[in-house]
């Protein structure tokens, strides 16, 4: 009996010795220490031993048990705690080492325009609006007092859309911000205070001209609107948009749609209007001290009656000039080609 106690002991140390895990440890555990375990039914096995040899017997066999059961629970602690100080050394992780910024891109130069102006003229009133950029004739030239093969139409450049004509007429992709006039005249909402900013599409392309490009138009229709009032929110955005010291002067010109009507330029922000460079020769920007923004004028009677309006009671004035135009001509702003806000290219973005 305790022979066998004693071999008993030496399987277990080398069984426990080379023990890789939890797993097998427990294995072993279950084999000698579980109810049917070989320990179990030694221990068992005391009681028929003969009745002088019992004591020492069952003391030796209750010191195995408990040196079996130690050195199980050794080898645990060792197995866990190796794992865990493995653990430290793999997955070890610094919280206080700074983290990786992911790159942080910005809104684009047009986008930061069309807010920056949205916003100018939210204060003082003037209504975001939007309208189709895909539009009848009917909007984008018929109510605006161009008839069907009026020649004046040549200046827009239009694309149309290949599709089927409505009593609208033919189908565009808008030539300008003005197909929003007589839309939202027909709301029948008086007095209309509109900032209408939307895509604009020409068939041109060069270092003034995209194909693409954006305009926002202003429209302004109550009961005695005159050109002063016209004349107070262009030099109001001047100031506001470019920065003060900025002028506006209106030059008159012909539009359909308006009447009078008039370009509209701002005092050159590099020679202060003088048209005169630092080095005494004429300013490079604008050799006459104005930059040419876009147009404007008085809403004509036809387009107010187009729009349900009574011209009789009621007047207006309307501008409508380029974003990427207008921008360009921020002071510093020194973009020699237009075509350069859309190609995408970060080193250009980035300086924005
Ligand atoms: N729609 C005109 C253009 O594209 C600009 C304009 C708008 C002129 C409103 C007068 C009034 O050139």
């Amino acid at each position: 009996m305790i022979k066998e106690l004693k071999s008993l002991k030496a399987a277990v140390e080398k069984a426990v010795e080379t023990a890789k895990d939890a797993v097998e440890l427990e294995k072993i555990e279950i084999e000698y220490l579980g109810r049917k375990g070989k320990l179990t039914a030694l221990l068992k096995g005391v009681a028929s031993v003969a009745e002088k040899d019992r004591p020492a017997v069952g003391t030796l066999a209750n010191q195995i048990k408990r040196e079996v059961w130690e050195l199980l629970e050794i080898k645990k602690r060792e197995l866990t705690g190796g794992r865990l100080s493995v653990l430290g050394e793999t997955e070890r992780e610094d919280v206080t080492e700074p983290g990786i910024r992911p790159p942080e891109g910005h809104l684009h130069i047009v986008t930061q325009a069309i807010r920056e102006i949205a916003q100018i003229f939210e204060k003082i009133g003037f209504m975001r609006t939007r309208y189709p950029e895909v539009d009848w004739d009917w909007y984008a030239f018929e109510s605006l007092n161009m008839p069907p093969d009026h020649p004046a139409r040549d200046e827009w450049e239009t694309f149309f859309m290949d599709v089927p004509a409505s009593e609208k007429g033919k189908m565009v992709l808008t030539p300008h911000t003005s197909n929003a006039q007589v839309r939202e005249l027909e709301r029948g909402e008086l007095p209309v205070r509109m900032i209408n900013i939307a895509k604009c599409y020409r068939r041109q392309s060069d270092v003034t001209h995209v194909p693409m490009f954006h305009q926002f138009e202003g429209l302004y229709v109550d009961k005695n609107v005159s050109i002063s009032h016209l004349r107070g929110v262009l030099n109001y955005f001047a100031q506001e948009f470019f920065g003060s010291g900025r002028k506006t002067r209106l030059r008159p010109f012909h539009f359909r749609f308006t009447e009078p009507s008039f370009e509209i330029d701002i005092s050159c922000g590099m020679c202060g209007g003088t048209g005169v460079g630092g080095d005494k020769q004429k300013c490079r920007m604008c050799k006459s001290g104005w930059l040419e923004l876009g147009g404007a004028g008085m809403v004509h009677p036809n387009v107010l009656k187009a729009g349900g309006v009574d011209p009789k009671k009621y007047s207006g004035f309307a501008f409508g000039w380029g974003i990427e135009r207008t921008y360009m001509m921020k002071e510093g702003m020194r973009i020699d080609d237009i075509r350069t806000l859309y190609k995408n290219d970060l080193r250009f973005l980035k300086q924005f």
